[in-house]
This record gives structure tokens, sequence and C-alpha cells, in this order.
């Protein structure tokens, strides 16, 4: 009887020890210490290499390839983005985001493999587009975000919104503390930038854009309307000057940021997100500024079905 006991005893310890061994290996394999985090902290890689795409080709005329080789990791180089005509004060400040961009790809692809650069569609006609959807006709001649200072600013109106609402979507979503930590200091400086670039627009929100006849606050408005419209997720998103019920505390026109009524910012999930950079408010299905979709499990998963 005491014999049997004693082997039993041992019996369970063995499994004991063996499940504690395989538990440990099983969390030993785990591509990184975020885990279930890992699929939403490379989703913005996408958003972060046409960032860096955008804003280096606009201030230098060359992108990743020239000033982070390794961090596009093989990916194809973007198409048709180039050099914008800028004055000196905005080209500083293009150029600085271009380069803070490289820190966020660096960071990111620190914590998880991630993938390479998408394909990223950088052209005029790719913008163009964009402002054709947002004005619900074609605008002649088309709108070249790389044709002048004005054009480049409210290009780039068009895009830290995006990852800014996705990064604020994505926080609550996240299990461990070093998670929230780095989506929390990227949303820092996307929120930055995005508020930079509303507040050199502001400067200019009466101006009226050449040869279009319409003020640089209207083209702000129409094109978080068109966002609002691919979100398919109500109001998210606001221009430059707006009703009062929806400026700053419901008091007046002005908006330099767009929030909700407490001044909150307005979240997104990734399918929303994918819905407005494909252009066509599906997130299943690519295109705009992503002809092949976007990478990583979270998009992939849309377009697998
Ligand atoms: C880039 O976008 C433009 C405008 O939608 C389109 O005409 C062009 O074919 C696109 N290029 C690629 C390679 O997808």
């Amino acid at each position: 009887m005491a014999l049997v006991h004693i082997s039993s005893t041992t019996t369970t310890t063995t499994f004991i020890l063996v499940l504690l061994a395989s538990f440990f290996l099983i969390s030993r394999a785990t591509p990184t210490p975020e885990g279930s985090d890992v699929d939403y902290i490379e989703f913005p890689l996408n958003l972060e290499y046409l960032e860096a795409e955008f804003y280096l080709f606009g201030s230098l005329g060359h992108g990743l390839d020239v000033v982070a080789p390794g961090l596009a990791h093989g990916g194809h180089p973007p198409i048709g983005a180039r050099l914008a005509k800028l004055g000196f004060l905005v080209k500083d400040i293009i150029l600085q985001f271009g380069l803070q961009e490289i820190g966020h790809l660096r960071a990111i692809k620190s914590r998880v493999r991630g993938f390479p650069r998408p394909l990223l569609n950088l052209s005029s006609a790719a913008f163009g587009q964009v402002m054709n959807s947002a004005f619900g006709r074609p605008l002649h001649p088309p709108f070249d975000p790389y044709a002048n200072e004005i054009n480049y600013l409210l290009a780039s109106y068009v895009i830290p919104y995006i990852g800014l609402t996705g990064y604020v979507g994505t926080n609550p979503e996240l299990q461990h503390a070093t998670s929230k930590k780095l989506i929390a200091s990227l949303l820092g400086v996307e929120a930055g930038q995005d508020a930079v670039i509303r507040t050199l627009l502001y400067e200019r929100r009466t101006q009226i854009v050449h040869p279009y006849g319409v003020s640089v606050a209207e083209f702000t408005n129409r094109i978080s309307i068109l966002r609002n419209r691919l979100g398919k997720a109500g109001l998210k998103d606001e221009g430059l000057v707006v009703p009062i019920s929806e400026g700053s505390d419901g008091r007046v026109p002005g908006n330099i940021l767009s929030a909700d009524k407490d001044s909150l910012s307005y979240s997104r999930t990734p399918a929303e997100v994918l819905r407005i950079l494909y252009g066509g408010g599906d997130e299943h299905v690519p295109g705009g500024f992503y002809p092949n979709g976007a990478d990583g499990h979270i998009a992939r998963s849309y377009l697998n079905n």
C-alpha cells in the first residue's frame, strides 16, 4: 500500500514537472512578450511606411531606400512619390516628420517581426482620386499633391489623422502594459504631427486653392466627410471650420483639432482604417494607397475572406 502510494506521488510529481516544462517551452516559443498583442502592434506598420515615404520623398526627393534601406526589408519601392515644391519652413517640418517615421518603424520592428514595406501608390493620381471622391466630381486639372505647398499640406491632412484614430482604437484592445506604452507613445507623436499640419492649414483656412476656387477650410471639411463616409462608423472626423455645434466645446466654428463633444479623440478600428486607406469603403477590397492591400495578420484576414 505504502509503495503504491509513493509510486503514485512520484507519477503525479513527474506529471506536474512535464506540464511546467511544456508550459515554459510554449511561452518561450511565443515570438514576443506581447503575445496576443502582436497583431495590433504590427498593423500600424502599414501607415507608418506610407507616412515615412510620403514625407521623406516630399522633403528630400527620395525615401527609405536611401535614408534607412534596412527598414524597407526588401519591399517594393513606392509608386509615384516625389519631391514636393515646398517653402523652407514646411520642408523643414516635413523632413522632421519623415525622420520621426523612421524611428516609429524601428520601434515597432524591434518589438514584433512585422512585414516588409507593402506596395504603396503615392502617385499624384492616387491623391487626385482621394480629392475627386471628396468633392464627388473630377477636379480639373487633377489635384497634384507635389505641385505646391498648399496642395502638399492638404494631402498631408489626409494621413496622420487616420493613424491617430487607429492608435486610439487599438489601445483598449491591448493586454500588456509594454504594448500600451508603445502604442501611447506612437499616438503622442502622431497626434502632434496632425496638430502641426492642421495648424499650418488653419492659418490659411480662408485661402483659395487655385485653380479650384475652393477654400482650404472647405478642402479639409470635404476630406473629413469623405473619411466618415468610407469608415462607415458615424462622425469621427471633422474639418477645420465646422458648424458651431461641432466646434471646440460646441461654442465656436473654429476646430483646430478633430474631437468629440468632450474634446476627446475619436477612435477607429483596423477595419475602419482599411476602408479609408483602400479608398472604396471596403476592408476586403484593396486599392487606393495599397494596390495589393495592407500587410500583417489583421489586414490579410480581411483579404482572404
Ligand atoms: C495608382 O493610383 C492611380 C489612381 O487611382 C491608378 O490610376 C494607378 O493605376 C495606380 N497604380 C498602381 C500600380 O496601382
